[in-house]
C-alpha cells in the first residue's frame, strides 16, 4: 500500500479445461480481475494480465472417460470454448494459453527439478489403493463406497455428495474402483512432499503479520489454516496424464496438478515475453495479484508462496489475493455436473451485443464478501431500471438534445450557474471514491459510483428542463448541454473498465477516441464546436418474455436432473438372495398362510430391530415377534393387514413366545416391506 509499482503482474485462476465457463466464474473471478486490469491500463500503468487452461489433474481423465474420447481431446475441446468465449466478452488477457503447451511443461518440469535437486523435497512411501484388473493406482476420485457419515452408497474418496462431508479413500466402507468395479488393494507407492510446515514461520509473519489489510475472507482462511498447523503436501500422483515427474525411476507418476498450474501464470508469460519476463516475475518493482475464487486460496496464499519461496532466486509474492465468494443461481448452488448453470458461451450467442448486461449485473451483484444469488428477474431489473433508465436516458438525452437545438456540435458554455459549478466540482470528488474503491478491490462499490454519475447528470437534466428553456434562453440551453456533455465523456471513461462495449459506443457517439482515465472531471474534455455522431442506444429494454424463456430451460435442466436421478435409482440393480432348492407341491401344502391384522404393536426392550405384535389371525389372537423394526415404527404397524405363516411352530424370542411369522419381501442391500393382500380381506383367509 501506498507504494508505487512499476509494473502490475494481473493473474486470474486458470480455468479447469473439462467444461465451460459459467457465471459462477465471471463474478468470482474474470469480471473483477478484468475491471482491474482495464482501470490500471487506463491510468497508464504497465499491465500484464496473464491467463490459460488447466489441462491436467483427475477431473479431465474422468471427463475423458465419460466422453470416450482421450484427454488430450477433452481438453481441446474445452480450451477452444474456454478461450473463445472470454474474448467475445471482452476479459482482456494479454495471454491465454494453456497448460498442455510444450512452454509450460518445461517449465514446470525445471521447476520441480530444481526444488528436487536442492533437497526441497521429502520422498516418503505410502499404501494407496490399486485397481488390479486395471493396473493403475487410483486417485481418491476413482474410488467410491458407502460413506461412513450418512451411509450414502456412492461416496467418492475424497468427498460424500449426499452429506457434504471431506473423506478420505480410506474410511470408504466397501472402496471399489470407479474404473473396473472392482475391489481395489492396497500397495505401497512412493511421493514427493514439499514440507509445507517448515515454511509454516514464515508464512505466518507475511500473511498474518504483513498482510492484515487482505480481504477479511483470505485473511480468514488464512489464519485458520496457520492455526490448524500445515502438513507436507504430496507434490506427484500415479497418474498417466499430467506433466511427468522428471526424476529417473519416476516412472508412471506426474506432477500433482496443484503444483503445475499455478506454474502456468510463469510459463504463460514467458511465452509473452521471452526476453522479458524475469524483470516481471522476480523484481521487488512488481506488483502481483491473483484473482481466484474462494475455493483456491490456500493454494494461492499458502502453497504456491511457498513454492516460490523455496525456489527463491528473487521469484516475488502476491501483493494481495482478492479472492471471492461463491454465486448461486436462481438459490441453487451452480453445478457443472448438474448443468446447474448459466453458461458464457450460451448467454453470448442467446443475448448478441449484450456483452455489458451480464458484466453489469455481475459486477453489481458480485460475491464479494459473501455468496450471492444470480436471478434473471434481479437481470432484467438491473438492465431495465438502471443501465437503460439512468445510464443510457441521460446519454441519450444529453445527445439528442444537441442534435435537435446545436446540429450535433457542443456548444459554447455561458456563465455559470451554482448548480454547474455543483455538479462539475462532483465529478473529481466520485473519480476518487472510484479509484480508492477500485484501488482497494471493491468493484461493486466503485461500479455503485459510476452510476452514480449517471444519476447526476439525469437529475442535472430534469432539474434544469433545457428543453423549457429553449424558446427563452438558448445561452443558457447551451450551457446546460455543454455540460451534460462533458459529463457523458466522464461515464464513458469511468465506466469503461465495467462495460468497454458500451464505452465503445459512447466514444463513437462522442466521436472520440479512447480517453485517459485522468481526464474525467477535466470539465473540457469535449471542444466547444466538436462534431458529435448521430445517437444510437446504449442499451434496450429486456422483454418479460425473455427472461421467461431463460427461467424455462433452467426448469427444464432441474426435470432432467430429476429424470437422471429416478432413472440411475432404478438401474441400481438390487441383489437378491440365492435361489431357494426345489420344494414339493405337498411341501408347500404344509403351509398355513394367512391374513392377519395389527392390533397392537411396540418395540421389544433393550433391541434395535424387534417388535412385539399382537395380531388378529381370524382363529386367534397371538403374539407375534418380528425383526422389522429397522423399517416400521410401532404407530405405523397398528392396523395394518399382513400375511403370516400361522403354523410355524412356535419359538422364544427374547423371552417372548412367538407364534408364527410375518412374510416380508426383501431385498439383500434394500429395504424390506410388508406383504399383503392387494385390498383388505377378512382375517384369516388363506394364501395358497
Ligand atoms: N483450475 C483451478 C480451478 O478451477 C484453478 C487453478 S489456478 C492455478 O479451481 F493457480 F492453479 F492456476
Ligand atoms: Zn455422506
Amino acid at each position: 500500500m501506498g507504494k508505487d509499482f512499476k509494473r502490475y503482474l494481473i493473474t486470474s485462476a486458470l480455468p479447469y479445461a473439462n467444461g465451460a465457463v459459467h457465471i459462477g466464474h465471471l463474478a468470482g473471478v474474470y469480471v473483477p480481475a478484468d475491471i482491474y486490469v482495464r482501470y490500471l491500463r487506463n491510468r497508464g500503468r504497465d499491465v500484464k494480465f496473464i491467463c490459460g487452461s488447466d489441462e491436467h489433474g483427475v477431473p479431465i481423465t474422468i471427463k475423458a472417460k465419460q466422453m470416450n474420447c482421450s484427454p488430450q481431446d477433452v481438453v481441446d475441446k474445452y480450451h477452444k470454448i474456454i478461450k473463445d468465449s472470454f474474448e467475445r466478452f471482452g476479459i482482456s488477457f494479454d495471454i491465454y494459453s494453456r497448460t498442455t503447451s510444450e512452454i509450460h511443461h518445461r517449465t514446470a518440469s525445471e521447476f520441480f527439478r530444481k526444488l528436487y535437486d536442492e533437497g526441497k523435497f521429502i520422498e516418503k512411501e505410502s499404501e494407496q489403493y490399486y485397481d488390479e484388473e486395471a493396473g493403475q493406482f487410483l486417485a481418491d476420485r476413482y474410488i467410491t463406497g458407502t460413506c461412513p457419515k450418512c451411509g450414502a452408497e456412492n461416496a467418492y474418496g475424497d468427498q460424500c455428495e449426499k452429506c457434504g462431508s471431506t473423506l478420505s479413500p480410506d474410511e470408504l466402507i466397501n472402496p471399489k474402483s470407479a474404473i473396473s468395479g472392482s475391489n481395489p488393494v492396497k500397495r505401497k507407492t512412493s511421493h514427493w512432499y514439499l514440507p509445507l510446515d517448515q515454511y509454516e514461520p514464515w508464512l505466518k509473519k507475511w500473511i498474518l503479520e504483513d498482510h492484515k489489510e487482505w480481504k477479511t475472507n483470505v485473511y480468514g482462511q488464512c489464519k485458520s489454516w496457520l492455526d490448524g498447523g500445515l502438513q507436507p503436501r504430496a507434490v506427484s500422483r500415479d497418474l498417466d496424464w499430467g506433466v511427468p515427474v522428471p526424476v529417473e525411476g519416476a516412472e508412471g507418476k506426474v506432477l500433482y496438478v496443484w503444483f503445475d498450474a499455478p506454474i502456468g501464470y510463469i510459463s504463460n508469460t514467458i511465452e509473452l515475453i521471452p526476453d522479458e519476463w524475469e524483470k516481471w516475475w522476480k523484481s521487488e518493482d512488481t506488483k502481483m495479484v491473483h484473482f481466484i475464487g474462494k475455493d483456491n486460496i490456500v493454494f494461492h496464499c499458502i502453497v504456491f508462496p511457498s513454492m516460490l519461496k523455496a525456489y527463491g532466486d528473487g521469484f516475488i509474492l502476491p501483493e494481495n489475493v482478492p479472492a471471492n465468494e461463491f454465486l448461486n443461481l436462481e438459490g441453487d448452488k451452480i453445478s457443472t455436473s448438474r448443468n446447474w448453470a448459466v453458461w458464457l458461451h450460451e448467454y453470448l450467442d442467446e443475448f448478441p451485443g449484450q456483452e455489458d448486461v451480464l458484466r453489469y449485473v455481475l459486477c453489481a451483484n458480485a460475491p464479494e464478501t459473501k455468496d450471492n444469488d444470480f436471478t434473471w428477474k434481479d437481470f432484467q431489473t438491473r438492465n431495465n431500471s438502471e443501465l437503460v433508465a439512468i445510464f443510457g436516458n441521460f446519454v441519450n438525452r444529453a445527445v439528442v438534445l444537441t442534435h435537435k437545438y446545436f446540429g450535433g456540435k457542443v456548444p459554447s458554455r455561458g456563465e455559470l450557474s451554482e448548480l454547474d459549478r455543483d455538479i462539475l466540482s462532483t465529478v473529481p470528488v466520485i473519480r476518487e471514491s472510484m479509484e480508492n474503491n477500485l484501488e482497494n478491490y471493491k468493484f461493486r462499490e466503485a461500479l455503485k459510483e459510476a452510476m452514480n454519475l449517471a444519476r447526476l447528470g439525469n437529475k442535472y437534466l430534469t432539474e434544469t428542463e433545457p428543453w423549457k428553456l429553449a424558446k427563452s434562453d438558448m445561452t443558457r440551453v447551451a450551457t446546460i448541454l455543454n455540460i451534460s456533455l462533458q459529463l457523458c465523456a466522464d461515464l464513458a471513461i469511468a465506466f469503461e473498465p465495467f462495460l468497454p462495449f458500451s464505452a465503445a459506443k459512447l466514444n463513437g457517439i462522442l466521436n472520440v477516441g479512447k480517453m485517459e482515465w485522468d481526464l474525467i472531471g477535466n470539465d473540457k474534455i469535449l471542444a466547444e464546436g466538436h462534431q458529435l455522431n448521430e445517437p444510437v442506444l446504449l442499451f434496450s429494454k429486456i422483454e418479460d418474455s425473455v427472461i421467461e424463456a431463460q427461467i424455462e430451460k433452467l426448469n427444464r435442466t432441474k426435470q432432467e436432473n430429476m429424470a437422471k436421478a429416478a432413472a440411475k435409482e432404478a438401474e441400481e440393480v438390487p441383489e437378491y438372495a440365492p435361489a431357494k432348492e426345489e420344494c414339493t407341491f405337498d411341501d408347500f401344502m404344509k403351509m398355513d398362510i394367512r391374513t392377519a391384522t395389527v392390533l397392537e404393536a411396540e418395540r421389544v426392550p433393550k433391541t434395535d430391530k424387534l417388535l412385539k405384535l399382537t395380531i388378529d389371525t381370524g382363529l386367534d389372537k397371538r403374539t407375534i415377534v418380528s425383526g422389522i423394526a429397522e423399517y416400521y415404527t410401532p404407530e405405523e404397524m397398528v392396523g395394518k393387514q399382513i400375511c403370516i405363516l400361522a403354523n410355524l411352530a412356535p419359538r422364544k424370542i427374547r423371552g417372548i413366545e412367538s407364534k408364527g411369522m410375518i412374510l416380508m419381501s426383501k431385498e439383500e442391500n434394500g429395504g424390506m416391506k410388508i406383504v399383503s393382500p392387494e385390498e383388505r380381506m377378512g382375517n384369516g383367509a388363506t394364501i395358497g
